[in-house]
């Protein structure tokens, strides 16, 4: 096995190196505590593997992703959501037996509870829905306390994760029914994952709703795209939170809650928020990228850059080609659309942004793709969260499947050292 020699107060000490099966390479500091009595410092763990994995695949230099292997072009091409959520949360692609019991019991578990009706009459009218969302998925631990049981059996485990996936498509699509004071829409057995959440999203019971296969077609591939991406912020937060074996539910809206911030999961709509104030402002792409850059400006181009990509995000490219085609298939275009493809262009001409390897990332086009399939921008951060669902259901798996220890991060102390307590009198 290769060692990596360390030479502290002249004291050499030898790690193991690991090697993963794609050629990635990591010093094991398990031990290194307990020898050298040092730990490493890794503010936003930049340097920093919390695990080994095998579900998600991604080469930040090549602009590569895969899930369990497959190059996530083919899957958002020729696979649907449902399929892929199977894929990497079993780690196989189903046979067709498998995927007709996974598809027909999600189908089936997609009511909620009557009582978490009550839920939504609590929350202000203007309420985000990424709250309602996180909420109410720490709600499904109460109504179905098994989830709650650290040690479920195979079949608990399976069911839970059915349900979850079930009816999160419900409470998000409901949350937004809500938000506009519309009545609800009950699920449809009938129809299809993706037609489904189009259904109860924008169905009134005044009129028959037919679902536009273009639409439901981008909805699968955006989905599909946002599946999962390996131990990114959010995913992080639900092995964190599940490794100290609280619900599957409660670790998935730690989940939710970790999507929620603009530097993560937020970011497509305020992508959105961006490209609508270059409209409203006369459309001057250079005076937000000089914005950008402004150190003095806290200010980042939304949409824009990543931890790990440091080339093109493989998922961005596949989101601009889908919304240039939804937009024509519909009739419609949407001035923002080309304003993003300004302020690209712009931006990947500028030093500032070429040599920190700032390219635009999911959220950039994302948010435009769901404009054009219906989606209101309130609601692309909890679209995030649909798709990233199954990513996140699959890393707590792995996590409990590998009976991984529960996360405690160790600190370098930096503030007071000892000191006496001094009475209010004397202070
Ligand atoms: C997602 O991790 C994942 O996999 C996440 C995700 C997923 O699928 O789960 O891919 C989804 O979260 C995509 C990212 C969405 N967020 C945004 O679009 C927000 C804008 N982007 C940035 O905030 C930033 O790029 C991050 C948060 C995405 C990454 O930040 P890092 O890796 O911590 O990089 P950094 O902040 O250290 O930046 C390095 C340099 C800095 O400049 P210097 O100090 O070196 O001079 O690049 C600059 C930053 O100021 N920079 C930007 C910028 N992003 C980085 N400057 C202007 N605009 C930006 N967007």
């Amino acid at each position: 096995m290769t060692k990596a020699t360390l030479k502290i107060e002249n004291q050499v000490y030898e790690l193991p190196v690991v090697e993963g099966t794609e050629g990635e390479k990591a010093i094991d500091i398990t031990k290194l505590r307990s020898e050298t009595g040092y730990i490493t410092l890794d503010s936003g763990y930049k340097s920093t593997g919390s695990t080994r994995s095998a579900i998600t695949f991604l080469n930040g230099e090549e602009g590569m992703l895969r899930y369990r292997g497959y190059p996530i072009e083919q899957l958002a091409k020729k696979s649907t959501f449902l399929e892929v959520a199977y894929l990497l949360i079993y780690g196989e692609l189903p046979t067709e037996p498998e995927l007709e019991e996974f598809v027909t019991k999600i189908t089936r578990h997609t009511l909620i509870h009557e009582d978490m009706k009550k839920f939504y009459e609590g929350y202000p009218a203007k309420a985000h829905p990424m709250g309602i969302l996180a909420s109410l998925i720490g709600a499904l631990s109460t109504f179905y306390p098994e989830s709650q049981k650290s040690e479920m059996t195979p079949d608990e485990i399976d069911l839970t994760i059915r349900r979850l996936l079930a009816k999160v498509s419900t409470i998000a699509a409901w949350s937004y029914k809500k938000s506009l004071g519309f009545p609800i829409m009950y699920p449809q057995n009938r129809l299809s994952f993706c037609d489904n959440f189009l259904y109860m999203l924008f169905a009134q019971p005044t009129e028959t709703y037919e679902v536009n296969p273009v639409v439901s077609d981008a909805l699968n591939k955006i989905l599909i795209l946002h599946a999962d991406h390996e131990q990114n912020c959010s995913s992080s937060t639900v092995r964190m939170a599940g490794s100290s074996q609280a619900s599957l539910y409660a670790a998935i809206s730690a989940g939710v809650c970790a999507l929620w911030g603009p530097l993560h999961g937020g970011a497509n709509q305020k992508v959105i928020e961006m490209l609508q104030q270059i409209k409203d402002e006369g459309g001057d792409v250079d005076k937000m990228v000089k914005k950008a850059k402004d150190k003095s400006d806290e200010f980042r181009m939304m949409g824009f850059g990543h931890r790990v990509y440091k080339n093109f995000d493989p998922r961005a490219e596949i989101i601009k080609k889908s919304t240039d085609s939804v937009l024509k298939e519909l009739g419609s275009n949407d001035p923002l659309l080309d304003i993003a493809k300004q302020l690209e262009e712009v931006a990947l001409s500028d030093e500032y942004f070429i040599e920190r390897n700032l390219y635009p990332n999911v959220d950039f086009y994302s948010g435009i793709l769901y404009r054009a399939i219906g989606i209101p921008t309130e609601m692309f951060t909890v679209m995030f969260a649909l798709g990233r669902l199954p990513g996140w259901i699959a890393q707590w798996k792995e996590m409990r499947d590998d009976n991984q220890p529960i996360s405690r991060p160790r600190q370098v102390y930096i503030g007071e050292t000892t000191r006496d307590y001094v009475s209010i009198e004397d202070r």
